[in-house]
């Protein structure tokens, strides 16, 4: 463990020097100002050995899942999917890291872990995730592939946000961004960070979601998840 969080410490100082901008794009600096807080892609979150770590692991877990081509809510196509609790050392390591990075300390979290494989041809939809079964905050590790990840405004179409998801990066989502915005992952097709073509091969993210929020009976509550 020590020497785990020594890696992590060297990490974080390491990524502090890396301009941040490169990996947001919006509609406008409105948007983008807006959103600062509340859409954060952190590059190079994960050392290559962790990378490695993960999706070691990882596939371990999904190698005997078959890949899905419906959703329940038909929100993701090409996917396979686990929900972990128990994980190696190395990795509770890592995961702590994560929520050190994207979680206040009061927050709750889900107690396990959403593992999401997508195929090269798998894609999310433009969704919310349901207030049902998530809070305020999600935050996500990328393994493998890079792809695109876009947010639009559910009520203001013309507002939105791409954000660039390499290999290793982690992504915050938090508050008005997880709430006021749709999320989705781009179809290899349509993978374009702007004008830059993000080839997408396959797909793992490592998800992390605080708590739903106790919801009052008089709380008006959030669609969920769109098809
Ligand atoms: C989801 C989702 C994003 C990702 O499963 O609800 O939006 O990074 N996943 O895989
Ligand atoms: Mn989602």
């Amino acid at each position: 463990m020590t020497r785990l969080r020594a890696m992590a410490g060297t990490g974080r100082l390491a990524l502090r020097t890396l301009p941040g901008q490169g990996w947001v794009r919006g509609s406008g600096p409105a948007v983008l100002s807006r959103l600062r807080d509340a859409a954060v892609v952190r590059p190079g979150f994960l050392s290559a050995a962790e990378e490695e770590t993960l999706s070691r692991e990882l596939e371990a877990d999904l190698r005997r899942r078959r890949y899905e081509y419906d959703h329940w809510d038909a929100a993701i196509h090409g996917f396979r999917e686990t929900e972990k609790s128990r994980w190696s050392e190395a990795s509770q390591g890592i995961l702590q890291r994560v929520r050190e990075a994207a979680f206040d300390p009061g927050q709750a979290l889900l107690p396990r872990v959403h593992v999401l494989d997508l195929e090269p041809r798998g894609y999310i939809k433009p969704h919310v995730d349901s207030v049902k079964f998530c809070g305020a905050t999600i935050a996500g590790l990328s393994l493998l592939s890079p792809s695109v990840m876009r947010l639009v405004h559910t009520q203001e179409p013309a507002d939105w946000l791409e954000l660039l998801l390499e290999p290793g990066s982690l992504y915050i989502l938090r508050g008005s961004a997880r709430y006021d915005f749709s999320h989705e992952i781009l179809r290899d097709e349509d993978s374009f960070f702007g004008e830059r073509r993000i080839p997408r091969a396959r797909r793992i993210s490592v998800i992390c979601r605080s708590a739903p929020e106790d919801m009052g009976p008089e709380e008006p509550g959030q669609p969920p998840a769109a098809s």
